[in-house]
Protein backbone atom coordinates (compact mmCIF):
# COMPACT_ATOMS: atom_id res chain seq x y z
CA UNK A 1 0.00 0.00 0.00
CA UNK A 2 1.16 3.45 -0.73
CA UNK A 3 2.11 6.17 2.05
CA UNK A 4 2.40 8.72 0.02
CA UNK A 5 0.55 10.83 -2.70
CA UNK A 6 2.11 11.03 -6.51
CA UNK A 7 2.06 13.83 -8.94
CA UNK A 8 3.69 13.32 -11.98
CA UNK A 9 5.01 16.83 -13.78
CA UNK A 10 4.31 15.59 -17.50
CA UNK A 11 7.22 16.23 -19.91
CA UNK A 12 7.05 13.71 -22.37
CA UNK A 13 10.59 11.69 -22.05
CA UNK A 14 11.23 14.42 -19.10
CA UNK A 15 8.60 13.49 -17.32
CA UNK A 16 9.12 12.63 -13.57
CA UNK A 17 7.05 12.11 -9.99
CA UNK A 18 6.75 14.28 -7.03
CA UNK A 19 6.36 12.08 -4.22
CA UNK A 20 5.20 13.74 -1.20
CA UNK A 21 4.63 12.04 2.14
CA UNK A 22 6.17 11.41 5.93
CA UNK A 23 8.52 8.90 7.19
CA UNK A 24 10.29 8.85 3.69
CA UNK A 25 13.54 9.39 5.06
CA UNK A 26 15.03 6.39 6.71
CA UNK A 27 14.63 4.14 3.51
CA UNK A 28 11.34 4.95 3.32
CA UNK A 29 11.06 5.30 -0.22
CA UNK A 30 13.84 3.84 -2.25
CA UNK A 31 15.31 6.56 -4.40
CA UNK A 32 17.52 3.47 -6.26
CA UNK A 33 15.30 2.96 -8.29
CA UNK A 34 15.65 6.29 -9.90
CA UNK A 35 19.45 6.29 -10.07
CA UNK A 36 20.80 4.11 -13.11
CA UNK A 37 24.10 4.20 -12.03
CA UNK A 38 26.84 3.13 -9.21
CA UNK A 39 27.65 6.52 -7.82
CA UNK A 40 25.73 8.92 -6.24
CA UNK A 41 27.16 12.86 -4.99
CA UNK A 42 24.67 14.29 -2.06
CA UNK A 43 24.90 18.41 -2.03
CA UNK A 44 24.16 19.65 0.98
CA UNK A 45 25.09 22.23 3.48
CA UNK A 46 26.58 22.69 7.37
CA UNK A 47 23.37 23.51 8.86
CA UNK A 48 20.90 20.58 6.99
CA UNK A 49 23.78 18.01 6.60
CA UNK A 50 24.44 17.00 10.28
CA UNK A 51 20.13 16.92 10.84
CA UNK A 52 19.05 14.47 7.89
CA UNK A 53 21.85 13.20 5.87
CA UNK A 54 22.28 10.23 7.83
CA UNK A 55 18.57 9.76 7.36
CA UNK A 56 18.93 9.74 3.72
CA UNK A 57 21.54 7.17 3.23
CA UNK A 58 19.28 4.29 3.71
CA UNK A 59 17.40 5.48 0.95
CA UNK A 60 20.07 4.96 -1.11
CA UNK A 61 21.40 1.59 -0.31
CA UNK A 62 23.97 -0.50 -2.55
CA UNK A 63 25.18 2.84 -4.60
CA UNK A 64 28.21 4.26 -3.73
CA UNK A 65 28.18 7.87 -2.04
CA UNK A 66 29.88 10.74 -2.00
CA UNK A 67 28.69 13.92 0.11
CA UNK A 68 29.37 17.55 -0.41
CA UNK A 69 28.47 20.43 2.62
CA UNK A 70 28.17 23.58 1.00
CA UNK A 71 28.23 26.92 3.44
CA UNK A 72 24.75 27.95 4.23
CA UNK A 73 23.22 31.10 2.60
CA UNK A 74 21.59 32.48 -0.17
CA UNK A 75 25.05 34.85 -0.25
CA UNK A 76 26.64 31.33 -1.11
CA UNK A 77 24.24 30.91 -4.27
CA UNK A 78 27.32 31.53 -7.09
CA UNK A 79 29.56 30.27 -9.14
CA UNK A 80 32.35 30.12 -7.02
CA UNK A 81 30.00 28.07 -4.89
CA UNK A 82 28.78 25.93 -7.50
CA UNK A 83 32.31 25.11 -8.50
CA UNK A 84 32.85 23.29 -5.11
CA UNK A 85 30.35 20.93 -6.58
CA UNK A 86 32.11 20.43 -9.91
CA UNK A 87 35.46 19.96 -8.40
CA UNK A 88 34.48 17.41 -6.07
CA UNK A 89 32.75 15.48 -8.59
CA UNK A 90 36.06 15.57 -10.65
CA UNK A 91 37.94 14.62 -7.57
CA UNK A 92 35.46 11.41 -7.48
CA UNK A 93 36.26 10.45 -10.87
CA UNK A 94 32.84 10.69 -11.18
CA UNK A 95 30.81 9.94 -14.63
CA UNK A 96 27.97 10.30 -16.80
CA UNK A 97 26.35 7.71 -14.84
CA UNK A 98 26.78 9.53 -11.65
CA UNK A 99 23.47 11.13 -9.56
CA UNK A 100 23.99 14.06 -7.69
CA UNK A 101 20.91 14.39 -4.86
CA UNK A 102 20.19 17.87 -3.48
CA UNK A 103 19.50 17.73 0.26
CA UNK A 104 18.50 21.19 1.54
CA UNK A 105 16.54 24.61 0.61
CA UNK A 106 16.02 26.13 -2.56
CA UNK A 107 19.41 27.34 -2.78
CA UNK A 108 20.82 23.65 -2.09
CA UNK A 109 18.62 22.86 -4.80
CA UNK A 110 19.46 25.53 -7.17
CA UNK A 111 23.03 24.94 -7.18
CA UNK A 112 23.30 21.48 -7.31
CA UNK A 113 21.04 21.02 -10.56
CA UNK A 114 23.23 23.65 -12.29
CA UNK A 115 26.00 21.61 -11.22
CA UNK A 116 24.43 18.04 -13.01
CA UNK A 117 23.08 20.42 -15.97
CA UNK A 118 26.88 21.43 -16.46
CA UNK A 119 28.97 18.65 -15.35
CA UNK A 120 29.73 16.52 -18.79
CA UNK A 121 26.92 18.38 -20.67
CA UNK A 122 24.29 16.88 -17.71
CA UNK A 123 24.39 14.27 -15.22
CA UNK A 124 21.03 12.92 -13.51
CA UNK A 125 19.48 14.64 -10.26
CA UNK A 126 17.44 14.34 -7.49
CA UNK A 127 15.43 16.89 -5.43
CA UNK A 128 14.91 16.17 -1.83
CA UNK A 129 13.27 19.43 -0.62
CA UNK A 130 13.81 20.13 3.24
CA UNK A 131 11.66 23.90 3.47
CA UNK A 132 8.57 24.69 2.78
CA UNK A 133 9.86 27.20 0.30
CA UNK A 134 11.41 24.22 -2.04
CA UNK A 135 8.79 21.71 -1.14
CA UNK A 136 5.92 23.53 -2.79
CA UNK A 137 8.20 25.73 -5.94
CA UNK A 138 11.87 25.55 -6.04
CA UNK A 139 12.36 21.55 -6.09
CA UNK A 140 9.79 21.40 -8.77
CA UNK A 141 9.93 22.61 -12.86
CA UNK A 142 13.65 22.14 -13.35
CA UNK A 143 14.89 25.77 -13.09
CA UNK A 144 18.11 25.03 -11.85
CA UNK A 145 20.98 28.30 -11.09
CA UNK A 146 23.11 30.59 -9.22
CA UNK A 147 23.04 34.76 -8.46
CA UNK A 148 25.40 36.72 -10.23
CA UNK A 149 26.29 40.29 -8.03
CA UNK A 150 24.25 42.08 -10.69
CA UNK A 151 21.26 40.20 -10.28
CA UNK A 152 19.38 37.21 -9.04
CA UNK A 153 19.69 33.52 -10.78
CA UNK A 154 21.01 35.83 -13.72
CA UNK A 155 23.17 32.46 -14.57
CA UNK A 156 21.23 28.91 -14.78
CA UNK A 157 19.78 25.81 -17.25
CA UNK A 158 16.63 24.14 -16.85
CA UNK A 159 17.59 20.85 -16.47
CA UNK A 160 14.40 18.55 -14.56
CA UNK A 161 15.52 16.20 -11.83
CA UNK A 162 14.46 12.86 -11.86
CA UNK A 163 12.30 12.54 -8.99
CA UNK A 164 11.58 14.90 -5.82
CA UNK A 165 11.07 13.16 -2.92
CA UNK A 166 9.05 15.55 -0.02
CA UNK A 167 9.44 14.31 3.44
CA UNK A 168 7.09 16.94 5.34
CA UNK A 169 8.67 15.27 8.45
CA UNK A 170 12.20 17.32 7.41
CA UNK A 171 10.42 20.51 8.15
CA UNK A 172 9.79 19.82 12.33
CA UNK A 173 13.83 21.30 11.99
CA UNK A 174 13.31 24.58 9.96
CA UNK A 175 12.84 27.87 11.79
CA UNK A 176 9.38 29.37 12.12
CA UNK A 177 11.27 32.47 10.11
CA UNK A 178 11.80 30.18 6.83
CA UNK A 179 8.33 28.29 7.31
CA UNK A 180 6.94 31.45 6.95
CA UNK A 181 9.10 32.72 3.66
CA UNK A 182 7.84 29.26 2.09
CA UNK A 183 3.87 30.43 3.01
CA UNK A 184 4.54 33.22 0.46
CA UNK A 185 4.84 31.18 -2.36
CA UNK A 186 2.12 28.69 -1.49
CA UNK A 187 0.13 32.19 -1.39
CA UNK A 188 1.56 33.04 -4.54
CA UNK A 189 0.12 30.28 -5.98
CA UNK A 190 -3.30 30.30 -4.86
CA UNK A 191 -3.65 34.25 -5.99
CA UNK A 192 -2.00 33.50 -9.32
CA UNK A 193 -4.39 30.62 -10.48
CA UNK A 194 -6.68 29.32 -7.92
CA UNK A 195 -9.26 30.65 -6.15
CA UNK A 196 -10.33 28.18 -4.23
CA UNK A 197 -7.26 27.50 -2.80
CA UNK A 198 -6.97 31.02 -1.61
CA UNK A 199 -10.34 31.30 0.03
CA UNK A 200 -9.04 27.90 1.56
CA UNK A 201 -5.72 29.41 2.61
CA UNK A 202 -7.95 32.47 3.99
CA UNK A 203 -9.83 29.98 6.26
CA UNK A 204 -6.77 27.13 7.11
CA UNK A 205 -3.60 29.66 7.54
CA UNK A 206 -3.66 29.30 11.28
CA UNK A 207 -3.71 25.44 10.78
CA UNK A 208 0.02 26.11 8.72
CA UNK A 209 1.06 28.12 11.31
CA UNK A 210 0.41 25.19 13.70
CA UNK A 211 2.38 22.78 11.08
CA UNK A 212 -0.87 20.65 11.26
CA UNK A 213 0.36 17.79 9.39
CA UNK A 214 -3.07 17.40 7.38
CA UNK A 215 -3.13 21.01 6.45
CA UNK A 216 0.55 21.03 5.69
CA UNK A 217 0.14 17.92 3.45
CA UNK A 218 -2.70 19.71 1.87
CA UNK A 219 -1.08 22.85 0.53
CA UNK A 220 1.90 21.21 -0.61
CA UNK A 221 0.42 18.41 -2.30
CA UNK A 222 -2.02 21.66 -3.97
CA UNK A 223 0.87 23.97 -4.71
CA UNK A 224 2.80 21.02 -6.38
CA UNK A 225 -0.02 20.21 -9.02
CA UNK A 226 -0.26 23.88 -9.75
CA UNK A 227 3.06 24.35 -10.46
CA UNK A 228 3.56 21.23 -12.30
CA UNK A 229 0.85 21.64 -14.47
CA UNK A 230 1.75 25.41 -15.65
CA UNK A 231 5.57 23.89 -15.92
CA UNK A 232 4.05 20.74 -18.21
CA UNK A 233 2.43 23.73 -20.37
CA UNK A 234 5.31 25.74 -20.73
CA UNK A 235 8.43 24.28 -19.55
CA UNK A 236 11.41 26.96 -20.83
CA UNK A 237 8.63 29.67 -19.78
CA UNK A 238 7.85 31.07 -23.71
CA UNK A 239 4.43 32.78 -22.08
CA UNK A 240 2.61 31.32 -19.72
CA UNK A 241 5.15 29.46 -16.76
CA UNK A 242 6.02 33.62 -16.51
CA UNK A 243 2.93 33.73 -14.22
CA UNK A 244 5.05 32.01 -11.86
CA UNK A 245 6.94 35.31 -11.09
CA UNK A 246 4.29 37.17 -9.82
CA UNK A 247 5.83 39.54 -6.98
CA UNK A 248 9.15 38.02 -8.21
CA UNK A 249 10.37 41.19 -10.22
CA UNK A 250 9.84 43.20 -6.83
CA UNK A 251 11.06 41.10 -4.42
CA UNK A 252 14.40 40.17 -6.57
CA UNK A 253 15.14 43.73 -6.87
CA UNK A 254 14.53 43.98 -3.23
CA UNK A 255 17.09 41.01 -2.42
CA UNK A 256 19.67 42.62 -4.46
CA UNK A 257 18.99 46.27 -3.33
CA UNK A 258 19.26 45.11 0.26
CA UNK A 259 22.06 42.42 -0.13
CA UNK A 260 21.89 38.80 -0.60
CA UNK A 261 19.91 37.07 2.67
CA UNK A 262 19.33 40.32 4.29
CA UNK A 263 15.43 39.31 3.71
CA UNK A 264 14.07 35.65 2.80
CA UNK A 265 13.77 35.26 -0.70
CA UNK A 266 9.92 34.17 0.74
CA UNK A 267 10.12 38.16 2.48
CA UNK A 268 10.62 39.68 -0.61
CA UNK A 269 8.09 38.03 -2.77
CA UNK A 270 5.33 38.79 0.12
CA UNK A 271 6.39 42.47 -0.40
CA UNK A 272 7.06 41.92 -4.28
CA UNK A 273 3.30 40.55 -4.42
CA UNK A 274 1.48 43.50 -2.97
CA UNK A 275 3.44 45.70 -4.85
CA UNK A 276 2.22 43.59 -8.03
CA UNK A 277 -1.32 43.42 -7.06
CA UNK A 278 -1.15 47.71 -6.77
CA UNK A 279 0.16 47.30 -9.91
CA UNK A 280 -2.54 45.29 -11.14
CA UNK A 281 -6.51 46.53 -11.98
CA UNK A 282 -8.20 44.61 -9.55
CA UNK A 283 -10.37 46.59 -6.96
CA UNK A 284 -9.21 47.86 -3.44
CA UNK A 285 -11.17 45.32 -1.52
CA UNK A 286 -9.01 42.22 -3.23
CA UNK A 287 -6.26 43.91 -2.57
CA UNK A 288 -6.84 44.33 1.56
CA UNK A 289 -7.61 40.60 0.74
CA UNK A 290 -4.58 40.00 -0.16
CA UNK A 291 -2.53 42.10 1.55
CA UNK A 292 -4.42 40.54 5.30
CA UNK A 293 -3.74 37.18 4.36
CA UNK A 294 0.49 38.26 4.05
CA UNK A 295 -0.07 39.33 7.25
CA UNK A 296 -1.83 36.49 8.44
CA UNK A 297 0.83 34.32 7.32
CA UNK A 298 3.34 36.77 9.59
CA UNK A 299 4.99 38.09 6.43
CA UNK A 300 6.59 41.21 5.84
CA UNK A 301 3.75 43.82 4.39
CA UNK A 302 5.82 47.01 3.94
CA UNK A 303 7.81 47.73 1.06
CA UNK A 304 11.06 48.23 2.28
CA UNK A 305 13.59 52.07 1.76
CA UNK A 306 15.09 51.58 -1.67
CA UNK A 307 16.27 54.43 -3.73
CA UNK A 308 14.32 55.03 -6.65
CA UNK A 309 17.44 54.67 -8.91
CA UNK A 310 18.30 51.24 -7.32
CA UNK A 311 14.80 50.19 -7.62
CA UNK A 312 14.84 50.80 -11.25
CA UNK A 313 18.29 49.25 -12.09
CA UNK A 314 16.86 45.75 -10.40
CA UNK A 315 14.13 45.86 -11.91
CA UNK A 316 15.66 45.96 -15.34
CA UNK A 317 18.03 43.27 -14.58
CA UNK A 318 14.68 40.86 -14.53
CA UNK A 319 14.90 37.80 -17.04
CA UNK A 320 11.29 39.12 -18.53
CA UNK A 321 12.48 41.88 -19.92
CA UNK A 322 11.90 41.69 -23.43
CA UNK A 323 13.53 44.22 -26.08
CA UNK A 324 13.96 46.56 -23.39
CA UNK A 325 10.99 47.02 -22.27
CA UNK A 326 9.46 45.76 -18.80
CA UNK A 327 6.90 42.54 -18.44
CA UNK A 328 4.97 42.19 -14.99
CA UNK A 329 2.63 39.29 -13.77
CA UNK A 330 -0.13 41.48 -13.13
CA UNK A 331 -3.61 40.39 -11.50
CA UNK A 332 -6.78 39.67 -13.30
CA UNK A 333 -8.29 39.28 -10.03
CA UNK A 334 -7.65 37.56 -7.16
CA UNK A 335 -6.45 33.42 -8.60
CA UNK A 336 -6.23 34.72 -12.14
CA UNK A 337 -3.32 36.47 -13.83
CA UNK A 338 -1.37 36.85 -16.87
CA UNK A 339 1.80 38.47 -18.13
CA UNK A 340 1.89 41.78 -19.62
CA UNK A 341 4.44 44.90 -20.99
CA UNK A 342 1.39 46.95 -20.78
CA UNK A 343 1.34 48.63 -17.13
CA UNK A 344 0.43 52.44 -15.57
CA UNK A 345 4.43 54.08 -15.81
CA UNK A 346 2.88 56.64 -13.36
CA UNK A 347 1.57 54.21 -11.15
CA UNK A 348 4.64 52.25 -10.90
CA UNK A 349 6.60 55.06 -9.71
CA UNK A 350 4.37 56.36 -7.44
CA UNK A 351 5.09 51.95 -6.02
CA UNK A 352 8.62 52.00 -6.08
CA UNK A 353 8.21 55.58 -3.26
CA UNK A 354 8.24 58.92 -6.45
CA UNK A 355 6.07 60.61 -8.43
CA UNK A 356 8.73 61.57 -10.88
P1 LIG B 1 17.45 28.16 1.70
O1 LIG B 1 17.76 27.09 0.76
O2 LIG B 1 18.47 29.21 1.94
O3 LIG B 1 17.03 27.51 3.08
C1 LIG B 1 16.66 28.34 4.13
C2 LIG B 1 17.46 28.07 5.42
O4 LIG B 1 16.92 26.93 6.06
C3 LIG B 1 18.93 27.80 5.21
O5 LIG B 1 19.66 28.35 6.27
C4 LIG B 1 18.99 26.28 5.27
O6 LIG B 1 20.26 25.81 5.63
C5 LIG B 1 17.98 25.97 6.31
N1 LIG B 1 17.31 24.69 6.23
C6 LIG B 1 16.85 24.06 5.13
N2 LIG B 1 16.16 22.98 5.44
C7 LIG B 1 16.20 22.88 6.79
C8 LIG B 1 15.65 21.97 7.72
N3 LIG B 1 14.84 20.98 7.34
N4 LIG B 1 15.89 22.19 9.03
C9 LIG B 1 16.64 23.23 9.43
N5 LIG B 1 17.17 24.14 8.61
C10 LIG B 1 16.94 23.96 7.30
O7 LIG B 1 16.11 28.94 1.26
P2 LIG B 1 14.76 28.49 0.56
O8 LIG B 1 13.76 29.46 1.04
O9 LIG B 1 14.51 27.05 0.71
O10 LIG B 1 15.05 28.75 -0.99
C11 LIG B 1 15.27 30.04 -1.50
C12 LIG B 1 15.96 29.90 -2.81
O11 LIG B 1 15.15 29.16 -3.71
C13 LIG B 1 16.25 31.22 -3.48
O12 LIG B 1 17.58 31.23 -3.92
C14 LIG B 1 15.31 31.26 -4.66
O13 LIG B 1 15.83 31.99 -5.74
C15 LIG B 1 15.18 29.80 -4.98
N6 LIG B 1 13.93 29.45 -5.69
C16 LIG B 1 14.06 28.69 -6.80
C17 LIG B 1 12.92 28.33 -7.50
C18 LIG B 1 13.04 27.44 -8.72
O14 LIG B 1 12.05 27.24 -9.41
N7 LIG B 1 14.20 26.88 -8.98
C19 LIG B 1 11.66 28.72 -7.05
C20 LIG B 1 11.57 29.49 -5.89
C21 LIG B 1 12.73 29.84 -5.22
N1 LIG C 1 9.66 29.93 -9.51
C1 LIG C 1 9.36 30.26 -10.88
C2 LIG C 1 9.37 29.10 -11.80
O1 LIG C 1 9.66 28.00 -11.42
O2 LIG C 1 9.10 29.27 -12.96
Amino acid sequence: MKLYHEIIVDLGERSYPIIIGNKLLDGGFDLTDFISGSDCLVVSNVTIAPLHIEHLLPNLMGKKIETIELLDGESHKSVATMQKILDKLVASGANRDTTVIALGGGVIGDITGFAAACYMRGVSFIQVPTTLLSQVDASVGGKTGVNHPEGKNLIGAFHQPKVVMIDTDTLSTLPDREFRAGLAEVIKHAVIYDMAYFVWLEENMQLLLDKDSAALAYAIRISCEIKASVVAEDEREADRRAILNFGHTFGHAIERCLGYGEWLHGEAVAVGMLMAARLSDIDSADLARLQKLIAAAGLPVDVPKIEFEDWLSAIGMDKKVQQKRLRFVLLKALGNSHVTSSFDESLLYGILGTDS
